[in-house]
């Protein structure tokens, strides 16, 4: 692919709304715009996102076979198409089961009435204004999308945010005093991408000019055991790019890399990203799990706090934070952390830039997607909903499995309350699937306010405790734990169907939707990658932050 057609992206896009082809049309009076008018005025502005990229047609074909199944199973409007709220759905689940991506006005909403679109996602607000006024075109006319539209939309999200990695590039050049003219040597390439990735790792709390600082920080990083995983995550990366050249190249001589050879490896970095500091989610994942002793995906208050400092994870997020995100589970004698919910909390995302953070890939979502390849429809018999998910496994569920007819009697309940069959993308089946993958699937708590679940809540705000607050915490909790089943645990039964347009919902959900804010299951999973950064991250929440020199 070209460098040169990267950077004229927002060119373009700008010359494209001061053309007024897309604007124009829908503004003159009294006029309505015809389907074929939406259609082509989205199309165009995507597409403008898109061009002078050879890679994108075979990444919208990817991005398809990912996202087709599920486009099947969401709720359509009359002519067939995807509402906002389902579109919304559609592209969350992408980027979050992809990349762990969670994009800058797509942030959990937990289904609150008032829900963020598409054309709300900061991204495209500041750097493709005309695919955001042909989404509200589209929006407006009762249009609804396409597959294809959300395929090609998609695509150029994921452009949009790869080229906002040019500017840390071109600042890791730069630190490592390396021209980006001209053709490097290998060993200057991986000082340039560990510098790269450090300053992806900072994200808007990174500083992109100060070569001092960031030397300094590196020099410090370098130090930590963990720091060899990183070098090793770029190494990687560079050896995937040899190979794939390997046809073209001079194997006795010695590789050089050109700016565009270093920009495409980094795209690479940043296609696997997600999925590389997901380990460090798992391990964490496994750790919480040691300390819960029923098996039910909560942790006694106590055990938590309890982590000595010579363990590798301690959790020092604060009860007033891990109440506001729907971690804390209080429905017991005891408190209880949730592991899902703690799991894909804020506090666990990292690397924060204006547009985006990246969180730990939801497992959840995962399960859902599942059900939806196999059922193709938006809801699901109780009978045949059980004998699928009696067969899904999970990272700590083996299938095939029989559920406890507790579970059974209540998808049944669930039925009875939508009439006769289970939708599968509301509240009550995201509660359900928490108890049938407790440490997977998020408890969709109902959270006062949407916004304590982004990362960017959070920033200025302290998180951490103290460690004597916490160990106070901890030997002040009971020791012995009370076992509960899923028979004991309340069920709330607050129906909100999320991919649903409120007007097509039945008036008495919606009353009800109106007066109960409900998290839903798309609370997203998050955790640091690597111990280093974690500890930078979890630091700059602090009011007092310094940059650790
Ligand atoms: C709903 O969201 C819109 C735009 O985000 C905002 O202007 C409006 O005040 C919100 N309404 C409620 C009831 O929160
Ligand atoms: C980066 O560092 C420079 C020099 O130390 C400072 O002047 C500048 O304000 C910093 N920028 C940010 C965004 O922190
Ligand atoms: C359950 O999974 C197995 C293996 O994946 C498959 O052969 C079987 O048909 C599945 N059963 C149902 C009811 O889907």
């Amino acid at each position: 692919m070209s460098f040169v057609g990267r950077s004229f992206v927002v060119a373009s896009l700008v010359a494209l709304c001061r053309a007024g082809s897309i604007r124009g049309s829908s503004r003159e009076e009294g006029r309505t715009i015809s389907v074929e008018e939406v259609q082509a005025g989205l199309q165009a502005a995507m597409q403008t996102v898109l061009d002078g990229d050879d890679d994108s047609r075979m990444r919208s074909a990817r991005i398809e076979e990912r996202v087709w199944q599920t486009f099947q199973a969401l709720p359509k409007n009359d002519v067939g198409r995807l509402t906002p709220r389902g579109v919304r759905y559609l592209v969350h689940n992408y980027f979050m089961k992809e990349h762990g991506w969670l994009i800058q006005g797509l942030d959990p909403h937990g289904n609150q009435a008032n829900v963020s679109e598409v054309h709300e996602v900061s991204i495209l607000r500041d750097k493709a204004p005309a695919l955001v006024e042909s989404l509200l075109e589209a929006r407006r006319s009762n249009h609804g999308l396409a597959l294809t539209d959300i395929v090609t939309m998609i695509a150029a999200l994921e452009r949009l945010i790869f080229d906002e990695s040019l500017a840390l590039l071109r600042a890791a050049y730069a630190f490592n005093d390396v021209s980006m003219f001209g053709e490097v040597e290998q060993s200057r390439v991986h000082d340039v991408l560990t510098s790269y990735l450090l300053l992806f790792q900072l994200g808007s709390k990174g500083n992109l000019s100060d070569a001092r600082l960031h030397r300094a920080l590196k020099a410090r990083v370098s130090r930590r055991d963990d720091w060899p995983t990183v070098v090793d995550f770029q190494k990687d990366a560079v050896m995937n790019f040899n190979y794939a050249k390997k046809d073209t190249s001079n194997p006795f001589v010695e590789p050089r890399y050109t700016f565009e050879d270093t920009l495409d490896i980094v795209e690479e970095l940043a296609h696997g990203y997600g999925k590389w500091q997901n380990m460090e989610c798992q391990q964490m994942k496994a750790d919480l799990m040691d300390l819960d002793a029923d098996g039910d995906g909560r942790i006694p208050l106590g055990k938590f706090y309890g982590r000595v400092d010579t363990t590798k994870y301690q959790f020092t997020e604060s009860m007033r934070y891990l109440q506001e995100v729907g971690a804390l589970d209080e429905t017991g004698t005891e408190k209880k952390v949730r592991i899902a919910n703690y799991l894909q909390g804020p506090s666990n995302c990292i690397a924060s830039s204006t547009y985006y953070s990246v969180c730990c890939l939801s497992e959840c979502e995962g399960v859902l997607n599942d059900l939806e390849v196999k059922i193709q429809a938006p809801t699901a018999e109780p009978m045949q909903l059980l004998r699928l998910v009696g067969n899904i496994s999970s990272s700590t569920v083996d299938a095939p499995r029989q559920l406890p007819l507790a579970m059974s009697e209540r998808l049944h309940k669930i039925a009875a309350q939508n009439g006769g069959e289970v939708p599968l993308h509301g509240r009550l089946f995201s509660e359900w699937l928490h108890f049938a993958f407790p440490n997977e699937c998020p408890y969709p708590h109902m959270v006062e306010e949407a916004k304590t679940l982004t990362p960017s809540h959070w920033m200025d705000k302290k998180v951490a405790l103290e460690p004597e607050r916490r160990y106070a915490l901890a030997s002040a909790a009971l020791e012995e734990s009370e076992s509960t089943t899923v028979a004991d645990i309340a069920w709330a039964s607050e129906e909100v169907l999320h991919v649903q347009e409120p007007q097509l919902i039945k008036s008495n959900i919606f009353r009800t939707m109106m007066q109960v804010a409900v998290l839903l299951t798309v609370m997203r999973a998050a955790a640091s990658n690597w111990k280093t950064l974690r500890s930078m991250g979890a630091d700059s929440m602090k009011k007092d932050y310094q940059l650790p020199l």
